[in-house]
């Protein structure tokens, strides 16, 4: 199975081992069945693992199957990852009035409590959240495929395989979820008093506008999907975030060579950062 997954999907890569045999799927699959029989078996807690376990017990998944899953979570984890930081870093760039009280924050002992934490730093919470709502790179979430028909409140039927997701980049930009939506406000998720104590001010118009954090599941953030399925690496993903925009934040002042091209290009329902997009560091002088 390994040799004709290599071949059939990634041919370039015939000709290494990628992964080491005890960590391949049919190796578990097999350690699954010696359990079954009363043998010792090694005891993993890893990602593959943790798929198997997920797999519906009646029907359990195939090693291809399992593989397949591990790479699109590979892939939805490393690349929205990267991608969601850099439109936030081309976000510093739009709007360099965020950087100061950003740099007040970064410099300050709530650092050591993120590090501490993982959690925390508000305003760089807020700034990742807006941009990621402006910018999200996924337009859809909550993708779920009906398995008995079904029927909304609003008279949409689903059939038995249908597929149905959230418009989650129409949501993000509508005023009806977030005030005046289409204006970037790196602020406005914060609660209103913290905003005030770490910057003195309110930074623009916060009226009607509601605390929220980055890491959030509700009926305005789908970021991160929705109900017992919503993103579980959403904890290490947003402290993951903060720490390399946090230090392109304490080292660099940023800039984009040209603030009018376009940033962006469409594949499916995701979009992209532009590869060609510049943009220019300069240390900061401590
Ligand atoms: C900015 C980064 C990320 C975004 C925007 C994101 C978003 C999402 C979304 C929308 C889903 C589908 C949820 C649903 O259908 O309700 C999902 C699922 C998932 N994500 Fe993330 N994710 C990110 C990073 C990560 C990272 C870093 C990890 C792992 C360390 C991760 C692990 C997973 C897993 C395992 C699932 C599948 C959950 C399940 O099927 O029960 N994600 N993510």
């Amino acid at each position: 199975m390994q040799e004709l997954f290599l071949a059939k999907n990634f041919p370039w890569q015939k000709s290494f081992d990628y992964c080491p045999p005890r960590l391949h799927p049919e190796e578990r699959i097999r350690e699954k069945e010696l359990k079954a029989l009363g043998q010792k078996v090694p005891i993993h807690h890893d990602c593959i693992q943790w798929i198997m376990e997920t797999a519906p017990r009646s029907n359990p998944w195939s090693a291809e199957r399992i593989v397949h899953e591990l790479m699109a979570i590979w892939f939805g984890s490393v690349h929205v990852l990267t991608t969601t930081i850099a439109f936030a870093m081309h976000d510093l760039c739009l709007h360099p009035e965020h950087t100061e009280p950003l740099r007040t924050e970064l410099r300050s002992d709530a650092y050591s409590e993120f590090e501490r934490t993982g959690k925390g730093l508000p305003l760089l919470d807020s700034f990742i959240k807006e941009s990621a709502r402006l910018t999200p790179v996924e337009s859809m979430s909550t993708r779920r495929q009906a398995i008995a028909p079904f029927t909304f409140s609003d008279g949409t039927h689903l059939a038995v395989g249908d597929w149905a997701v959230t418009p989650l980049r129409a949501m993000l930009h509508d005023d009806a979820h977030f005030p005046e939506a289409n204006q970037f406000n790196g602020f406005r998720h914060v609660q209103p008093a913290v905003l005030e104590k770490l910057t003195g001010s309110n930074f623009g118009s916060l009226e009607a506008q509601e605390p929220s954090l980055l890491t959030d599941v509700n009926k305005h953030w789908h970021v991160w999907g929705t109900g017992r399925m919503a993103c579980p690496g959403r904890f290490y993903a947003a402290a993951a975030m903060k720490t390399i925009i946090g230090q392109f934040i304490l080292k660099f002042d940023a800039s984009l060579v040209n603030e009018e091209e376009s940033r962006f290009i469409s594949w499916r329902s995701f979009i992209y950062p532009r590869n060609r997009t510049k943009v220019i560091f300069r240390p900061v002088e401590e």
